[in-house]
């Protein structure tokens, strides 16, 4: 734009009229005119290229942050049909952004949903912005919650034109909430569930004990009583004998010898439970003495003979004669025995077999206790050895019976092991240093 007028390429006055002059100085003064409204003219074209480029860059601006906003927007006219929106809507209603262009927000809002978007709808009418959530059904049928705001919008006159409506999709928000409920729930459930089943195992166990303690008040009764036979069956066993002797000389008949036999015979039995019973109830001693166990086991199994018999259990009994001795307390030794003794009774409730060997292997002791019982569940397997751990009916067991053993075979220097399976008999091995080894 530089058509400058060249004012000074007329130039000298020689030969020139008055008139001419003062056309000459008009002429002058038009120009200078001129060249200051052009100079105006250019710096106006400047300022509006300036705007324009301002406008530019801020519409730019403004649909970059509409086209890029995580939230949905959209425009309605006066009668809530949609007359903008930007992709983040159309991606929350599962709509094209075109297809959305004249559809009435209405559409998407259904059942009770619908009276509260309709009172809403009154408010923004009025002028009032107004922010909820709600729950709207996208195009695939599915319901979605979101959160709403819209703003009335007005022309300049101040006349309501329609309103800008920004909506967030929060269901997911929503769904984390729920699950964090429902944890929170199950959780609570699980605690009130193990505060149950702790209080319910401290009742059994102090049952329990309530139990041992009888036990123990029945073992003291059964030692005071058995005390008390003590004589008497000596006594009894004494003048037996002195009878049969006296019989043999007398030549009495066959059928009175045999009956007297049998009676010094019983006799001798029940001497022998009570001098077994005397030993168990008796306290054991810190001082560990030479044990034979072979003759320990013969001990167990005739306090345990009846079990036996009444349950129709057949015992084998294999016994190496060349056993080492091992330390330990006869009593306390004998406890193990019939306590496995009878663990394997009760679980041959029908009758069964009972195996029990003893041999020597490396220096140790080892003796072998197996029944053809109900067995043992796997899961159970490594509880059995813990105090008042039982499977069986309150009254029945108190599951002291394999604790106990355990501390004393490991006071021996031993192990105590078991092997089943469930439904086929379990195998019980005690291993004990020998005496000397
Ligand atoms: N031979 C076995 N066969 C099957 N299960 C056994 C056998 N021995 C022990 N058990 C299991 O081990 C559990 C614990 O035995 P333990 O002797 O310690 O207690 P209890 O026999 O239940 O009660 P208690 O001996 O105090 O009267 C038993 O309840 C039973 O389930
Ligand atoms: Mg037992």
């Amino acid at each position: 734009m530089s058509r400058r007028i060249a004012a000074n390429t007329v130039t000298g006055s020689y030969g020139l009229s008055g008139d001419d002059e003062v056309t000459r100085l008009r002429l002058r003064e038009r120009v200078g005119e001129l060249e200051a409204r052009l100079v105006e003219l250019e710096g106006a074209e400047k300022k509006r290229l300036q705007v324009e480029n301002e406008l530019r860059e801020s519409q730019k601006l403004y649909r970059a942050l509409i086209e890029t906003a995580f939230a949905g927007i959209g425009i309605t006219d006066v009668e809530e049909n949609l007359t903008f929106a930007n992709p983040a809507l159309g991606d929350i209603m599962g709509y094209g952004v075109d297809e959305l262009i004249g559809i009435n927000l209405s559409r998407f809002v259904e059942g009770e949903e619908y009276n509260r978007y309709q009172e809403l709808t009154e408010q923004r009418l009025q002028g009032f912005r107004n922010a909820y959530e709600t729950r709207v059904r996208r195009r695939d049928g599915s319901l979605i919650n979101v959160l709403i705001s819209g703003s009335p919008l007005a022309d300049e006159d101040g006349e309501f034109i329609g309103v800008l409506t920004v909506v967030f999709d929060i269901t997911e928000l929503r769904r984390a909430e729920q699950e964090l409920e429902r944890n929170k729930r199950a959780y609570t459930d699980q605690l009130e569930a193990m505060v149950r089943e702790r209080t319910n195992q401290l009742e059994e166990a102090q049952a329990k004990l309530i139990q041992s303690a009888k036990l123990a008040a029945v073992g003291q009764l059964a030692a005071g009583v058995a005390h008390e036979i003590n004589n008497p069956v000596g006594v009894l066993l004494m003048k037996l004998k002195f009878l049969l002797s006296v019989a043999k000389r007398e030549n009495l008949t066959a059928k009175a010898m045999a009956t007297l036999d049998i009676a010094v015979e019983q006799a001798g039995r029940i001497a022998d439970i009570v001098q077994d019973l005397l030993n168990f109830s008796r306290t054991p001693t810190d001082r560990p003495q030479s044990l034979n166990l072979n003759e320990r086991i013969h001990s167990s199994l005739r306090l345990s003979h009846r079990l036996l018999t009444d349950r129709r259990i057949d015992l084998h009994l294999d016994l190496c004669e060349e056993l080492p001795s091992v330390l330990g307390d006869p009593v306390e030794f004998e406890q193990v025995l019939i306590n496995l003794l009878n663990n394997a009774v009760e679980a041959m409730a029908d009758g069964g077999e009972l195996h029990l060997a003893s041999h020597a292997e490396a220096g140790q002791v080892v003796i072998s206790l197996r029944d053809t019982g109900e067995g043992i569940e796997a899961e159970d397997l490594g509880s059995i050895f813990d105090p008042f751990f039982t499977t069986k009916n309150f009254g029945e067991g108190t599951g002291l019976g394999l604790s106990i053993s355990y501390g004393i075979v490991q006071k021996m220097g031993g192990s105590i092991e078991v092997e089943s399976e469930l439904g086929s008999g379990a195998v019980f091995h005690i291993r004990l240093p020998g005496e000397g080894a």
